[in-house]
């Protein structure tokens, strides 16, 4: 696990869109795994500025989304794929076919993880796998206790996670949905090169379990110490409490 601690948070953008821009050269019709939320916005940010100011091209790429909730419409704007399309993938040439996330809508939830996961495989795999650490280690959808081992599935959203995400759904909990379907810790483990990003004193004791701590799922983004390739940019305040 390579740990790089960043200035600021536009530098890991660069840094993350350099590895993006060589993946894109090397292979056009790359696999990107995407992560919503606050955390990876620099990296899309940056992504679209190359897009729009060097012609970096994302038309053959494809991407895999993270999670989603269970049951938002399809015309829903904080369904995650609303979401990406807004903070990035509608902002470069990606084919919005080629944009793909778990199906909140499916008829048999409990067979769309399974499917989720064969279509990541067919796809190739991923080759890039963007993530943000959440303050209690959680990566996607897969909070504390989540099983190392686990597969895209359905997943009951804890009170806490619907309480946080209370402030996109006009501050109203009813609103929030009460499951989602994420990735899981082993389907993100199979990524080729994950890469997680954490910024701010919010995230300093998690970035600390999850890289120095043992490996467990209390902590779950420790994981990725076990990954061949994996990447964590953090800016300082989130490395603060590293040895
Ligand atoms: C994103 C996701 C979450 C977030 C995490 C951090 O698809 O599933 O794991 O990456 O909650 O959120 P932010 O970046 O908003 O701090």
């Amino acid at each position: 696990m390579e740990v790089i601690i960043v200035d600021h948070p536009r530098d890991a953008g660069a840094i993350v869109a350099d590895a993006v821009a060589a993946l894109l050269a090397q292979r056009p019709d790359a696999v990107l795994g995407l992560a919503t939320g606050s955390t990876p916005l620099p990296v899309y940010d940056e992504l679209v500025r190359r897009h729009r100011e060097e012609g970096l091209s994302f038309a053959r790429a494809r991407a895999f989304l993270l999670d989603e909730y269970v049951g938002l419409p399809a015309d829903h704007p904080e369904r995650y794929r609303a979401v990406i399309e807004r903070d990035f993938t509608g902002r470069v040439d990606l084919d919005p076919a080629a944009v793909v996330g778990p199906d909140g809508l499916a008829a048999d939830l409990a067979a769309a993880g399974p499917a989720y996961d064969a279509a990541i495989r067919d796809a190739g795999g991923v080759d890039l796998q963007i993530l943000g650490i959440g303050t209690d280690g959680h990566l996607a959808f897969n909070m504390p206790m989540s099983s190392l081992t686990s597969r895209t599935r359905l997943k009951t959203l804890t009170p806490r996670t619907r309480q946080d995400n209370a402030r996109f759904f006009d501050g109203n909990v009813d609103r929030v949905p009460t499951h989602c379907l994420t990735q899981g810790l082993g389907t993100i483990a199979e990524s080729r090169h994950a890469v997680m990003l954490g910024f701010g004193r919010g995230k300093a004791q998690a970035v600390r379990e999850c890289v120095e701590g043992p490996v467990s799922s209390h902590w779950p983004a420790s994981v990725l110490q076990m990954h061949p390739h994996a990447t964590v940019i953090v800016d300082a305040e989130a490395a603060d409490q590293l040895a």
